[in-house]
């Protein structure tokens, strides 16, 4: 079958994320082409030495990067929790006690409801540029709530993640063990089949780490990989554990310690940065230096859900990372790309190369900087998913 050929010409400036390709980590070119051929990149290089297309897109100059790579978000979620967001900005503090008011909405919601929520959200992170994207379930907590959420999520994206077990369901307050063991057993059984990830809450107000390493071993023995909900609100054993069992992620890591950071950095493990949480809980940032300084790969996400960071935006997050955690304007591009891609342990996406599928975000400005240079400013002016124009 023969595929339209697409030439991409006029390219500013090309962030690929290949050093072999271009100046620096980013692998960045100027007056750059490439060829977009079906929903794969067939070509990548100077725009003087382009080939012939069906095809021509003029950049005008722009730049142009990978699309966003979103490892980390709860998008399977009915409500909104606006009472709980502005009683923290007078003051309150965050716990994770609050995705329980969230549970009750979903619980309540209709699977047209939910369905047409999650649609909303993901079409909302694609005119951002965001071209892939996570979803996590966990605003259900009973077997069949949870199953549907993935089942739903696993309509709009490949990345899906079982998370029984983000708080303990408010039937089993009285008795979490129990909970665990529904959450390794039955729920389990139930969203297998619909998910790939599976994740934890590993923190005070949630679950500990035995009760994390139970729900991490099962989804294993499952065929699930690992991700974990770790150090955010407090220190603890999340990112240890996240490391032994050979997570693809360890997510938040706002309070390290120092052998933290040395087993992030020791581990094929990604640290993945969600600036949007401690934004909208008014929390300490973590910090991207030192995680890098170490050695660490890092990613960047937005944390998408009702509770702790209600933002679907990477550029909001890069802008952050820039301007709060010690992070490059590349560093954080990269971390929003190609770290996302690592984090969700996949190689077609987070770059510009051939035979990466052709996702692309061509920014309304000549630099990739601009996305922290430019806080709060919608950027995208054109973005392709699998080679196909969305926006
Ligand atoms: O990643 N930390 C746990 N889960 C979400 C918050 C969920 C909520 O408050 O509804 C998070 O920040
Ligand atoms: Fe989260």
């Amino acid at each position: 079958m023969s595929t339209t050929t697409t030439l991409i010409t006029g390219i500013g400036s090309l962030v690929t994320n290949d050093p072999g390709q271009g100046a620096g980590p980013l692998g960045l070119l100027t007056d750059a082409a490439m060829v977009v051929d079906g929903g794969t990149v067939a070509w990548v290089g100077p725009a003087a030495q382009a080939p012939a297309a069906d095809e021509r897109f003029d950049a005008g100059g722009r730049a142009l990067l990978p699309g966003f790579v979103d490892s980390h978000a709860h998008l399977v979620f009915a409500g909104d929790r606006t009472a709980e967001f502005n009683a923290r900005m007078s003051g309150q503090a965050y716990s994770a006690g609050g995705i329980r008011t969230t549970v009750a909405a979903t619980r309540a919601a209709s699977d047209a409801e939910l369905e047409a929520n999650l649609a909303r959200f993901v079409r909302e992170a694609v005119r951002q540029g965001t071209t892939t994207i996570e979803c996590k379930s966990g605003y259900g907590l009973t077997v069949e709530d949870e199953a549907r959420a993935l089942r739903i999520a696993a309509g709009y994206t490949p990345e899906t993640t079982y998370l029984g077990a983000h708080v303990v369901a408010p039937e089993y307050a009285e008795d979490p063990a129990g909970y665990v063991e529904l959450v390794t057993g039955e729920m389990l059984d139930a969203c297998a089949p619909h998910a790939r990830w599976v994740d934890v809450f590993c923190e005070k107000g949630a679950f500990d780490g035995d009760q994390a390493r139970a729900v991490l071993t099962a989804g294993i023995e499952k065929g699930l990989t690992p991700r974990v909900h770790a150090n955010q609100l407090t220190y603890g054993p999340g990112v240890q554990l996240a490391v032994e069992l050979g997570a693809a992620s360890a997510d938040h890591c706002t309070h390290l310690t120092d052998e933290d950071v040395a087993a992030l950095a020791g581990s094929a493990t990604v640290a993945t940065l969600l600036p949007g949480a401690e934004f909208s809980t008014r929390a300490e940032y973590p910090s991207g230096r030192r995680l890098l300084d170490a050695g660490a790969v890092v990613a960047l996400s937005t944390d998408c859900n009702p509770g702790s960071s209600f933002t679907s935006s990477m550029a909001f997050c890069i802008a952050v990372a820039v301007r709060e955690m010690g992070m490059t304007p590349d560093e954080a591009v990269w971390a929003a790309t190609a770290g996302g891609a690592r984090a969700l342990r996949r190689s077609d996406v987070g770059t510009v190369t051939v035979g990466a599928r052709a996702d692309l975000l061509l920014l309304e400005a000549p630099s990739h900087v601009h996305l922290a240079y430019r806080p709060g400013v919608p950027l995208a002016a054109a973005v392709w998913r699998a080679g196909v124009r969305e926006v």
